[in-house]
């Protein structure tokens, strides 16, 4: 069986390139380096050991993906490209809109031409909205509309496969809804590669452990929880990868549309975090308490239950592995991957 992976050279792609080739699939990788680069992609080929395909391409250019999926015969896709900072989407609406809706229609699109009926996307548990009861569960309605523009093109493509599920018979759409991916892989050799300073609390402590940056700032520390700084459901990038390798023998069995949270069900706080990192990369990190971020909830994380039942899948990795494993992509990486 092969499978496209689009946005196969960023974060959480590289990471399930591994975890697919591993599970023994082929695949197919698609990338337009908008937020990555080739030398990600050499290092997933050494890591997963095998020479995959590369194709450097631009989802939204309809003739391209169609010329994609003429020269491959593809079984299934898994749709992880697209733009994905909250807080430049408010800045740059339409290109987020333009660049994540229509590289999903191009790929429908071209899915419809060749007759390719398996789709898993990324999606976010941003769509639950602000006002979703904690632990989200999939069976709570997601909302009308998002905190973000970002978040909005992941509700609306939600949306987009429901429809399409609804009026195309035999086509499987399985929708997953990552909480917070961090850690990356236990080589050090691949991990997250934010440009510029990163917004996420993850990227920005190692930036802080490895000394390029100064000081970590907490968002908040008079939230209503245990040390008053938010709780978030993290979850190693390795286990979510494993989520999708999951994913495809739900498709398997013509899921018809499938919707599935990954997250651990745990929630940890912004301090116990920094603590761990601490922990992790041997010294204490110089932290100060900040005023809150607009527009963040004070604590959420997910009803794992589903997953487990429905894809035997469980978050394996804790939040001391997840640090150790950042540390170790971080201090062997400080400034990312090399520039080609
Ligand atoms: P990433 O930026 O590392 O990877 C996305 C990849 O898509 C990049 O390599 C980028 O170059 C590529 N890309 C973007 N637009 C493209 C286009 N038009 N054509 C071809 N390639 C294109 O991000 P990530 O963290 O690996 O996230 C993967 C997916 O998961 C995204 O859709 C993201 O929105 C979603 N997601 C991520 C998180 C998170 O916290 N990282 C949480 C929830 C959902
Ligand atoms: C954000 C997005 C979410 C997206 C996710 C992963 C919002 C509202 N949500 O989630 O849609 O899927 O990123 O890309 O933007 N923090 C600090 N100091 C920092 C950075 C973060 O204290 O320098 C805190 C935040 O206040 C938050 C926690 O750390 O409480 C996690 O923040 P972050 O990593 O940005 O993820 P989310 O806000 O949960």
């Amino acid at each position: 069986m092969t499978i496209l992976v689009t946005g196969g050279a960023g974060y959480i792609g590289s990471h399930t390139c591994i975890e697919l080739v591993k599970a023994g699939y082929d695949i197919v990788v698609a990338d337009d380096f908008a937020n990555s680069c080739m030398e990600a992609v050499r290092r997933t080929r050494k890591l997963a050991g095998v020479e995959f395909p590369f194709e450097k391409i631009d989802l939204t250019d309809y003739d391209a993906t169609q010329k994609l999926f003429d020269k491959y015969q593809i079984d299934a896709v898994i749709h992880f490209a697209g733009l994905k900072a909250v807080g430049e989407s408010g800045k740059i609406p339409l290109t987020y809109y333009h660049n994540n809706l229509d590289s999903t229609l191009s790929l429908l699109e071209a899915m419809k031409s060749h007759s390719v009926k398996n789709f898993i996307f990324s999606s976010s548990a941003t769509v639950y909205g602000p006002e979703a009861p904690v632990p989200y569960n999939e069976a709570t309605p997601v909302s009308r509309i998002t905190s973000s523009p970002y978040g909005n093109t992941k509700l609306m493509i939600e949306y987009i496969l429901k429809d399409e599920v609804k009026a195309n018979p035999g086509f499987n759409a399985v929708l997953l809804r990552y909480f917070n991916p961090v850690g990356a892989h236990e080589s050090g050799e691949i991990g997250e590669n934010p440009n510029g300073i990163p917004n996420n609390l993850m990227p920005y402590v190692a930036q802080v452990a490895v000394g390029k940056l100064d000081m970590i700032h907490i968002f908040g520390n008079d939230y209503d929880t245990p040390d008053g700084t938010c709780l978030r459901d993290y979850i190693h990038v390795v286990d979510l990868a494993k989520g999708h390798v999951a994913a495809l023998k739900k498709i398997k069995e013509n899921c018809g549309l499938f919707v599935c949270n990954l997250g651990t069900g745990k929630g940890t706080s912004v301090l116990e975090m920094v603590k761990a990192f601490s922990k992790s990369c041997g010294k204490d990190l110089p932290y100060e308490f900040a005023p809150r971020r607009e527009g963040d909830l004070p604590a959420f994380w997910a009803d794992p239950a589903f997953a487990k039942e429905q894809l035997g899948w469980v978050a394996e990795k804790g939040i001391q592995e997840m640090c150790d494993d950042v540390w170790r992509w971080q201090s062997k990486n400080p400034a990312g991957f090399p520039q080609d």
